[in-house]
């Protein structure tokens, strides 16, 4: 049965499986401002695809073990799961302003927790993480790899004495990602990250750990229910689905096509992404692929085309020693040495003193996180990773930035059980409601 895809409030057309693949047909009359893609104008001719789901449904799919745990859930019960039958369960609550409902459904919004606060308070233990992707996975339209789920705030929950809700307090949406068992210290890691990018120059999502660090809650940056923004990364503005979101160049597949979708926003839009590239060859980002970058807009036919805040920064080398790039640049995955950096300021049409401005700041950002990011490693009990994640800083500085590196301490040795795995720790009381 074809299924109803909606934009915000409105139905905006039909989504069904076309021999192998899917095909897509905009109801009569949808405003252009509405498109589902910024490849898929609103047209009456429908958009097929000959496999699989066309790349802008495919988008918010679940990655990695989630999607192995969907696909198997389904084809128990009903005996086959195709892509298209993973996003007939994920697709009413998604990242992006796109719905995809039953014929009969209505987009609705359930609020799922009671506060943030409250849940960052609590320790990521396994029972805990658990009991969170238990209730929280079949529903969350997130794409990508590590386990993580998206939750609502409820507005409802801060009532005051006379039970009546404070007005003021805004529902908020936030991604939690938790710390997957191969890499110890993810969540600090990314944290971290997304700090010295900050401090870098780069607008960063914002996102807070958690009490034991092992969590991340990364605020949403794609609006607020029925106003959401429209969402699409560059896997869909390359027509590319996320099996081959590691495929491309630096130069065409981010470069050019995020020009060819910024509209009037090119040249910010470009400075912005050459500034974030600068920042994952110096963090040594091994995964930062075409999923990773993002255009966020309103209005689909006029723009303005705005690139989405820096997300899911991590330092891959930390665990992965010989890790490369995600994408090739100059016709390779090696990470650049100084004189391609500032070449590719150039894809952005910055002058060499502007290239090496940006170059200088995100170097600086770097040096002035690091002393913060050994600190808490250390607290956690995480202290030898936090010390590769210095050591990759420094070499992304010093061997590709062309810059001075930071100071790093001297590895203290690490003390019984630090950074080692699990917590033994007795079970806390569920922070959940009903
Ligand atoms: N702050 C945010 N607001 C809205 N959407 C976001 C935000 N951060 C991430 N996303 C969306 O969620 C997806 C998954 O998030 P993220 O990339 O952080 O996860 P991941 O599992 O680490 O991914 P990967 O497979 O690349 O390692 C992103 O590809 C993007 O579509
Ligand atoms: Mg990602």
């Amino acid at each position: 049965m074809a299924l109803r895809v909606w934009v915000n409030g409105r139905p905006v057309g039909s989504l069904d499986r076309h021999g192998r693949g899917t095909t897509f047909a905009y109801d009569r009359g949808v405003d252009p401002r509405d498109a589902v893609s910024l490849t898929m104008p609103v047209r009456t001719a429908s958009y097929d695809s000959a496999y699989d789901l066309l790349p802008v449904f495919d988008t918010n799919l679940p990655e990695g073990i989630l999607r192995d745990t969907i696909q198997r859930t389904l084809a128990k019960a009903h005996g086959h799961a195709d892509p298209l039958d993973i996003l007939r369960l994920t697709g009413r609550n998604q990242i992006g302003r796109i719905r995809v409902l039953q014929e009969d459904e209505q987009p609705a919004r359930q609020a799922s927790i009671r506060n943030m606060a409250e849940l960052l308070e609590k320790r990521a233990t396994r029972a805990f993480v658990n009991e969170i992707v238990e209730r929280y996975a079949l529903r969350s339209g997130v794409s990508g790899a590590m386990p993580k789920v998206l939750v609502e705030t409820d507005p409802h929950a801060d009532a005051d004495d006379s039970g009546h809700s404070r007005r003021t307090i805004l529902t908020s949406d936030y991604i939690l990602k938790f710390d997957a068992e191969d890499y110890p210290g993810l969540s600090l890691n990314e944290f971290y990250s997304l700090e010295a990018a900050r401090e870098g120059g780069n607008v960063t999502a914002d996102a807070r750990l958690n009490a034991d660090g092992r969590m991340l809650s990364v605020s949403r940056f794609d609006g607020t229910d029925g106003n959401r923004l429209g969402f699409e990364d560059l896997a869909s503005l390359n027509a590319k689905t996320s099996a081959e979101k590691y495929s491309g160049s630096i130069e065409t597949a981010l470069f050019k096509h995020l020009a060819e979708f910024s509209g009037y926003r090119k040249k910010e839009n470009l400075e912005a992404l050459y500034r974030l590239c600068v920042t994952n060859i110096a963090i040594r980002n091994g995964d930062a692929h075409l999923k990773n970058f993002a255009l966020l807009f309103d209005d689909a036919d006029r723009g303005p085309f705005k690139f989405s805040p820096a997300y899911d920064l991590v330092t891959t080398t930390a665990w992965i020693r010989s890790d490369m790039m995600a994408l090739t640049f100059q016709g390779t995955k090696r990470w650049p040495k100084p004189e391609a950096v500032l070449q590719l300021g150039a894809r952005a049409g910055l002058s060499k003193p502007r290239a090496r401005n940006v170059i200088a700041e995100v170097g600086a950002g770097l040096r002035t996180v690091m002393p913060a990011m050994l600190d808490a490693f250390e607290a956690h009990g995480r202290p030898a990773i936090g010390q590769a994640v210095a050591n990759a800083w420094n070499e992304g500085l010093t061997m590709s930035l062309g810059v001075e590196a930071g100071t790093a301490t001297k590895l203290r040795k690490p003390s019984a059980g630090g950074d080692a795995e699990e917590d033994r720790s007795p079970p806390e009381p569920s922070p959940f409601g009903t």
